[in-house]
């Protein structure tokens, strides 16, 4: 059969609507052949989703003339470190789905947890009420948390979390030195992700996904992060002795009667491409704000929760910021929570009568959601009952073990790791770190080869982020950086040669 009958067999027996991708005027016939015989062999309930899939959903950061052209992997089930599709088909969770899986997909105190409090309530609102769940995790928190937070303020996701803080540092200098002059811009890294909300991006700076909506952010100062394989100074480290706070030490001695704060993410910048800070760094961002009289804002949405091998990123070098936003792992992967913590003293200086219109006047509908709470609680216990910690700390050296034959391969520039945090950046040329152009989606094609294989990632440019579930095995760890391995390989010396 040649490919256009294949297309019309499949929309008499299906529907038009999973058939109109195969006959997109982009798709060579060859790969329509493959594709049209892939729905063949497809059942009819996956076809039928894909259908629907691609008459009524629009996907995140998805390019979707391009989704439509393609059969849609459908997760239907998860077990473990796996996620099972529709057609059974098992594949490792190399993301941790985006890096808030930990304790594997299925668990069973998780899952309990969840049922436990659907037999009391779903929901109820956190304006002018409490709940059992709300007030128990705050505890939790408190007690995980660097020394010196002391209090919770819910919300429901990671940029919300963020937005909270920015929020609470300009409101808090208001109140806190009310004659001074307006303390209400911040210092953020360049490359620095910290959500997609419009005050997140103000805050981040990745150009692609950020340029566009320059318009309606608000101004900030930006420094260069300490990006040791692509130092922005042109040093080496150590030898470098750590130049590059000198720059973001200058802002803050000269701009500090203006800076709110300064927030980064701790350790990792990890949408820049798993961007390790060296040892040292936070630390003496620390010691500026606190000598500047600067609040610290730790973006730990993406570090926290044991992802660094400790509870909080900060914890390694023993820093407590003037607020933290915590999300993703929060709940294990279960649920959309998010909290911002912060000291007494911030809180402090919201107190006042209420005409004095100190209260902080934010809010959202499903803030501090007992099921996010009683599923985030058992999340926490988890974490002591299977010694989570200790398990990724082993982890973690057995990966940084697995990752080194990777670092021989042609293509392959640097490779970064914090915990169970991997960057692999890959170039054009090692030895001149030439970078592929970002059109020709190298990462892209590597994490279609795992797939093939059994893997799922999604890469970040050029660079594979690799973040396995937190309770990964060894042997599963093994499987997948295996699997990466041949998928670099095979893509970079054949189809990504030079053009
Ligand atoms: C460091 C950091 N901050 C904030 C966010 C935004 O979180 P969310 O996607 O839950 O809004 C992310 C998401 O990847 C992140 O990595």
């Amino acid at each position: 059969m040649t490919a256009p009958k294949v297309v019309k067999e499949i929309a008499r027996r299906y529907n038009p609507r999973a058939t109109q991708c195969f006959l997109h005027a982009a798709i060579p016939a060859a790969d329509s052949y493959r594709h049209a015989r892939t729905v063949m062999t497809t059942s009819l309930k996956t076809t039928r989703l894909a259908a629907w899939d691609h008459a009524y959903l629009w996907h995140p950061f998805t390019q979707m003339q391009e989704w439509e052209q393609d059969m849609p992997l459908i997760i239907e089930k998860g077990r473990g470190p796996y996620l099972i599709d529709t057609e059974g088909r098992k594949y490792l969770d190399g993301t941790s789905s985006i890096w808030v899986n930990l304790h594997g997909h299925r668990h069973p105190r998780l899952d309990r947890a969840l049922t436990a409090q659907l037999r009391n309530i779903a929901h109820s609102t956190l304006l002018g009420l409490s709940n059992p769940p709300a007030i128990r995790l705050a505890r939790e928190l408190i007690r995980l948390a660097p020394k010196g937070l002391r209090r919770v303020f819910y919300s429901d996701n990671g940029s919300t979390a963020v937005e909270v803080a920015l929020k609470m540092a300009v409101q808090y200098w208001q109140q806190r030195q009310p004659t001074a002059g307006p303390k209400n811009s911040f210092l953020h890294l360049k490359l620095a992700y910290h959500g997609d909300t419009v005050g997140a991006v103000s805050v981040g700076n990745i150009e692609l996904f950020h340029a566009r909506f320059r318009a309606l952010l608000f101004p900030t100062l930006q420094v260069d992060p300490p990006y040791c394989y692509r130092c922005p100074l042109g040093l080496i480290y150590p030898a470098c002795r750590m130049a590059c706070i000198d720059p973001l030490e200058a802002i803050v001695k000269t701009r500090h009667r203006e800076l709110a704060g300064v927030i980064l993410e701790p350790l990792v910048q990890a949408a820049a491409g798993m961007v390790t800070a060296p040892p040292g760094y936070l630390t003496r961002v620390r010691e500026l704000c606190t000598k500047y009289n600067v609040l610290l804002i730790a973006d730990e949405v993406a570090t926290g929760f044991g992802r660094t091998g400790k509870m909080f990123a900060c914890q390694h070098e023993g820093v407590t910021p003037d607020l933290m936003a915590v999300s993703k792992g929060l709940t294990g992967g279960y649920m959309p929570l998010a909290a911002t913590l912060t000291t007494e003293k911030i809180y402090g200086a919201f107190l006042g009568r209420y005409e004095e219109w100190k209260t902080f006047f934010h809010g959202h509908s499903y803030t501090g959601n007992p099921l996010g709470c009683a599923v985030a609680l058992a999340n926490i216990e988890v974490f002591r009952r299977e010694k989570t910690l200790t398990h990724v700390r082993k982890q973690a050296s057995l990966l940084a073990r697995l990752l080194r034959p990777l670092a021989a391969l042609d293509h392959v520039g640097d490779i970064r790791q914090c915990g169970f945090m991997v960057g692999i950046e890959l170039v054009q040329d090692r030895n001149t770190g030439s970078p592929y152009p970002l059109e020709r989606r190298i990462g892209h094609l590597v994490t279609r080869a795992c797939r093939e294989q059994g893997l799922l990632l999604r890469p970040l440019g050029n660079i594979l982020a690799l973040v396995p579930p937190l309770s990964i095995r060894p042997r599963e760890l093994t499987k997948m950086v295996a699997i990466l391995h041949r998928a670099i390989v095979e893509t970079t010396d054949d189809r990504a040669a030079p053009l």
